[in-house]
């Protein structure tokens, strides 16, 4: 690691420390002062940002094999069977079973769950409230996200605050408890310790759960399935053979933790950002009013809301759920003139290269337009933006571990969108003035309150 730039002094260690919670923010500092190529100050660790496009695409994608996923340790201990936590032929069978089970939900059971999931939540509201639209996004996602996984019963509520409270610890939970060294979780000993135990307490009565909905489904032949994730697994009948016994519920709950947060906060900053913006909602509401209400038409209508998509686009160039990938590297590895030692930890961060002006002009500016207008010359022939390389933005990541949920949070995203400024206009509360918080994931680190008026 000698020559490669960046920090090397016990201040520069120190101030990551203190800054814990401000991860992104301090690593886009690096990059800005050091360049494409930074040693990033870890005790014990190499660590590397590489913050190149082409870098990343190496890491993530064409020399992915020379990789294995830092901080997989502390998945296994919580799902080893799950798509996220395995890994070489087992990942590639998983994965394989758990694209063909999405394929299917996202035509049968997505558009009507997040239609479901957003009428249920938004009816709640009156006009003149003053509301946290993170908490509402977090609902409308977790509800999604419960209605697809498990077979639907007549009792089963459009949320279920457990899973989600679950869910929401664990992605903030304590290093040490978890036995991880990940570097995104410095402050190891100050993260809410007793919501990890709460979130390692709750893990039982969640194995329960999933352990009697698998029954259920069970009990169903193929015909009554009714098409969400875990029957569909279970039957297998679609999806290239049963999955197996100990597969099923790890993955269940890996999904869970992939799918509410994440997207629960990309639309959390979405309405946040759009909120004291007119123009930007009247043009969301503009294409709400065209949401057809049968939910097997909603495709058709979001290949058309290029705006809103526009929209979600930009707030996860700016806003990026995960918003640092590590990989570990299983031999040497050369980037340009340094070559890394094996178990080098090669950081992708979506934070730090989606800002980056080389790519986008004005980075820190929400700017849906900007989208807007590539696509329009796209459609007239031209290229998107010939300057700007593929990875310059990869929120859902790439190569063999690209999200497999892309799609779902399209739909619930451009649903939520639609039907809340289709109805509210929505002004945020001077006072209020939410940060990203760098967790295993993004979040905002304090309520989004806007103040509602009727459209
Ligand atoms: C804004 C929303 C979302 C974002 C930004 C996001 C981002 C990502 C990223 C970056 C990865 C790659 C991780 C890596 O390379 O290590 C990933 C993987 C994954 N995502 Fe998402 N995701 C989102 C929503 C969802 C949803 C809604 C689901 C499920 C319905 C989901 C399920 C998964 C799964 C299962 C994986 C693991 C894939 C594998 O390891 O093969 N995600 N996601």
């Amino acid at each position: 690691m000698r020559g490669v730039p960046g920090p090397r002094s016990v201040a520069a260690h120190w101030d990551l420390y203190r800054r814990r919670y401000r991860y992104g923010e301090v690593l886009h500092e690096l990059w800005t002062r050091y360049g494409d190529v930074v040693r990033v100050p870890f005790p014990g660790r190499d660590i590397v940002l590489l913050a190149h496009p082409d870098g990343i695409h190496a890491v993530l994608a064409s020399k992915a094999h020379y990789f294995r996923i830092f901080g997989q340790d502390m998945l296994r201990r919580i799902t080893p069977w799950g798509l996220v936590a395995t890994e070489g032929q087992v990942h590639d069978e998983n994965r394989a079973r758990m694209m063909l089970a999405m394929r299917k939900i996202l035509a049968r059971c997505v558009p009507e769950m997040a239609a479901r999931a957003c009428r249920h939540r938004l009816a709640m509201l009156q006009d003149g409230d003053t509301i946290d639209v993170g908490s509402l996004a977090r609902d409308v996602t977790l509800g999604v996200a419960m209605a697809i996984l498990y077979p639907a019963t007549d009792d089963t509520p459009p949320t279920r605050p457990d899973e989600g409270e679950f869910a929401a610890r664990l992605s903030r939970s304590s290093a040490w408890l978890l036995g991880l060294p990940l570097p995104l979780q410095w402050g190891a000993f100050a993260i809410d310790t007793r919501g990890t135990l709460r979130a390692l307490g709750f893990q039982r009565k969640f194995r329960r759960q999933v352990g009697e909905a698998i029954q259920r489904a069970r009990s169903r032949t193929v015909a009554e399935a009714p098409g969400d994730m875990l029957s569909l697994l279970v039957h297998g009948s679609e999806t290239g053979g049963p999955m197996p016994e100990e597969f099923l519920a790890d993955n269940i709950l890996n999904l869970l933790l992939a799918a509410y947060e994440t997207s629960g906060n990309a639309l959390a900053w979405a309405i946040w950002e759009a909120s004291g913006r007119p123009a930007i909602q009247a043009r969301i509401a503009e294409e709400g009013g065209t949401m057809p209400d049968d939910p097997g038409a909603h495709e058709s209508w979001m290949n058309d809301a290029h705006w809103i998509d526009a929209t979600l686009r930009e707030t996860l160039r700016l806003y990026p759920s995960v918003w640092t990938l590590c990989r570990q590297a299983l031999a040497d590895y050369r980037v340009g003139e340094w070559l890394f030692p094996r178990g080098t930890v090669f950081m992708a961060s979506q934070w730090v290269t989606q800002r980056d002006p080389r790519w986008f002009a004005n980075p820190f500016r929400f700017a849906p337009e900007r989208w807007e207008e590539e696509r329009a010359a796209l459609a007239a022939g031209g290229s998107s933006n010939p300057k700007r390389p593929q990875f310059a933005s990869f929120p859902f990541g790439a190569g063999n571990r690209f999200c497999i949920g892309k799609a779902t949070f399209e739909f619930e995203g451009s649903m939520l969108l639609a039907a809340f400024f289709r109805d509210w206009i929505a002004e945020p509360v001077a006072e209020c003035r939410p940060r990203p918080r760098f967790y295993a994931t993004m979040r905002p680190d304090s309520p989004m309150m806007v103040r509602l008026r009727r459209r």
